[in-house]
């Protein structure tokens, strides 16, 4: 009886080790067939049941049971494995990182923005906003632009109606909070705008700016230098300059345009700032007197500042980005590594 038992255990260790190879269905037949079959292993071993004494038969058909059950189980998921589509060599690697999905993330213009935002809350500013759609008076009257200005002309401006127009810049802006508020103001207002030009590596018919106004008691041209540079520093660290040049706008006086150190070369001259070391960021200047007249602020007591700025030009900087059109392509394969 000793002998038949380890017989068992043994043909259950060689089904076992048989059973690496089963691969197809074929396979997993074959295999129940000389286990399980009428005329298999396991079967011809019971056979030899009627040698062995009486009273330990039960102990042997028992051991010989477990083990057809315990095969035909085995066969059974090899079936189900098999149906599954798992195929032959097949293997579930455990430790293989998972599919990843597509992550989105903010475009770099309203990073650029949500940084500048950042910078001036801390500096005291609130943000505001104004339309995209505005009329004539906002854009160009109260900013005390005479009515032959070029920047009015249909060729350069978007109208949607006799009087209404695309904002052309974020000005209109400082207009809209002066109305509804007294000094003093302290706003930058981010946003969209629009002119009629051709697309290039430099010009976009649609860009961003950020304008800001802080108007109050005694307020200098030295506040906004300081505030500018307080701004590069933050943007770009301490190695940064900035230069004011003498310009004219009609709603400030006097009026600059202010330019950073290229970062691109570090001044030294570069296709990005054409050679000259320099970046036009945007412009700036004292608020004109005369639009605190349109808004009912009286010059003689108040003065202040406003500034726009380049929103692109200042993403295209950071990035290293030299054509501004990869800024509205849309073109993930250019969004998604900046
Ligand atoms: N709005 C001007 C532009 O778009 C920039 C500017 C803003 C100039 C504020 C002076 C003051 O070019």
């Amino acid at each position: 009886m000793g002998s038949l038992l380890a017989k068992l255990e043994g043909l259950r260790d060689e089904a076992f080790s048989a059973l690496e190879s089963v691969q197809t269905s074929s396979d997993v037949e074959k295999f129940r067939v000389k286990y399980l079959g009428r005329k298999g292993l396991i079967t011809s071993l019971l056979r030899e049941l009627p040698s062995v004494p009486l009273e330990e038969r039960p102990k042997l058909g028992a051991a010989a049971n477990k083990l057809k059950t315990e095969l035909d189980e085995v066969v059974r998921r090899k079936l189900e494995a098999l149906k599954s589509g798992l195929k032959s060599g097949d293997f579930i690697d455990l430790t293989l990182p998972g599919r990843s999905r597509y992550l989105g993330k903010k475009h770099p213009i309203t990073r650029t923005i949500e940084d500048i935002i950042d910078i001036f809350r801390s500096l005291g500013f609130s943000i505001a906003e104004g339309p995209d759609v505005e009329t004539d008076y906002y854009n160009f009257d109260a900013l005390n632009t005479p009515d032959d200005h070029p920047a009015r002309d249909i060729n350069d401006t978007f109208y949607l109606a006799k009087g209404i127009c695309l904002r052309t810049h974020t000005s209109p802006v400082q207009i809209r909070v002066m109305e509804k508020q007294k000094p003093p103001v302290r706003i930058i207002a981010p946003g969209r705008c629009y002119r009629k030009d051709t697309p290039d590596a430099s010009h976009s018919p649609n860009f961003f700016q950020t304008e800001g106004l802080y108007v109050d008691k005694g307020v200098t041209f030295g506040d906004l230098k300081g505030v500018i540079n307080n701004f590069a520093r933050r943007m770009f660290g301490s190695g940064i300059k900035v230069r004011f040049r003498p310009h004219f706008f009609p709603f400030t006086e006097p009026s600059a345009e202010y330019d950073f150190s290229c970062m691109i070369c570090g001044g030294k001259g570069c296709r990005t700032c054409k050679n000259t070391g320099w970046v036009e960021i945007s412009g700036a200047g004292m608020v004109d007197p005369a639009v605190f007249g349109y808004v009912g602020y009286d010059p003689l007591m108040y003065s202040g500042y406003a500034f726009g700025m380049g929103v692109d030009r200042i993403t295209m900087l950071r990035y290293g980005i030299n054509d501004i059109r990869y800024l509205y392509d849309n073109d993930l394969r250019v969004l998604g590594g900046l």
